[in-house]
């Protein structure tokens, strides 16, 4: 299998833009006559672009929108409103062969490796699926032959083409979805908690081998967690979510060394330290309480019902992200700074 290479093609310029995209699920009552009453703002105004050849982590807790905005990219829902380009073409307003197209350069791999692979259809069916709906990806009599190939490229044994799901491991069935993630050849793949439902030791193999597909085949992800311990060796940079927006935004260095969000200073205070003397030097934030719902979310700002620094401007007065000389990453919050001591 070889990278999909183009001379126009330049690492590190973008490959996707997200702006201001929204999906509002409407809250309706009523038997006869459905009367809507509200809406879940699941994603509420999220902005990023994607670097070709980087991986985007986007991390928050559960309920924070992270899926919903997975599956807008995907199309598998529509936006409320908002505006997306993959190569410069609009995600949402293509149609026919232009939306098979950006289709086939998007791909995603799922959390849950155990549900989301059919039972009933053997490996080869699954990996070789999208061949049916795109026939040209595999010309006529070669997709036994292009199964197998993918199955090697995830390490799996490609005589293993006729087993079923049972008949693998949890990591086992995530390179199979992998592999039925790179067989259009995609050049954007979104994972959603793809290793949240595996063993620990089982996560780094397959964050491993999905490092080692990028460079093979120049790919760039969004990979979604709920921690930010899990994405950091993989990320590029990383996106910290709460209840539908992204509150900070900036490098694997600027996240993780120079924090300046209350909410991501809180989930950093979360991840484990090895080293013991540092463990015990460190001033613990805890996180309390549940993340309020998304149907009525808090006025201001949004994290102000758990956040140790709010204020009252907080409560009227919703942050925007702002870019500090000092700190240039963007991060929504009204007295953002990095912790003494964190
Ligand atoms: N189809 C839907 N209808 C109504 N609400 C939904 C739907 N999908 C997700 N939600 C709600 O949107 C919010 C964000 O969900 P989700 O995107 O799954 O978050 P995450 O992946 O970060 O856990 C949650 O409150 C969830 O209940
Ligand atoms: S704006 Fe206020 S409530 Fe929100 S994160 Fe900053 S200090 Fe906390
Ligand atoms: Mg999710």
């Amino acid at each position: 299998m070889t990278a999909p290479a183009s001379p126009t093609k330049v690492r590190g310029e973008t490959i996707l833009s997200v702006d201001n995209l929204v999906k509002h699920f409407p809250i309706s009552r009523g038997v006869l006559f459905q009367k809507q009453i509200g809406a879940v703002k699941a994603v509420d105004g999220v902005s990023f672009e994607l670097r070709r050849g980087e991986t985007l982590g986007v991390v928050g807790e559960s309920g924070c929108g992270k899926s919903t905005l997975a599956r807008l990219l995907m199309r598998l829902e529509t936006p409320t409103s908002g505006r997306a380009t993959l190569e410069g073409r609009d995600l949402f307003k293509a149609s026919g062969s232009e939306l098979r197209r950006l289709r086939r350069n998007m791909q995603m791999v799922m959390q849950d490796p155990y549900t989301s692979l059919n039972p009933r259809m053997t490996v080869g069916d699954i990996i070789g699926e999208p061949f049916e709906i795109h026939p040209d990806a595999a010309p006529k009599g070669s997709k036994r032959q292009r199964v197998q190939e993918l199955l090697d490229v995830v390490g799996l044994n490609p005589e293993h083409v006729n087993r079923y799901p049972h008949q693998f491991s949890g990591g086992q069935r995530q390179r199979i979805g992998i592999a039925r993630a790179l067989a259009l050849r995609p050049e954007v793949i979104v994972c959603d908690e793809p290793v949240s439902a595996l063993d620990v030791s089982i996560q780094a193999q397959v964050i491993n081998l999905l490092e080692q597909l990028q460079d093979e085949f120049g790919l760039s992800y969004i990979f979604i967690a709920h921690d930010l311990s899990v994405v950091r060796h993989i990320s590029d940079r990383v996106a910290v979510m709460y209840l539908g927006k992204i509150v900070e935004i900036g490098t694997e260095e600027e996240i993780y060394e120079r924090a300046t969000h209350p909410y991501t200073q809180a989930l950093l205070s979360a991840v484990p330290v090895p080293d013991p003397d540092a463990r015990e030097d460190r001033n613990i934030i805890r996180l309390t309480g549940d993340v309020p719902s998304p149907a009525d979310p808090p006025s201001g700002c949004r994290f102000r019902t758990r956040c140790w620094k709010a204020q009252e401007v907080c409560a009227t007065q919703e942050p925007h992200t702002v870019r500090r000389a000092a700190d240039p990453h963007p991060s929504a919050c009204h007295f953002a700074e990095v912790r003494p001591g964190a």
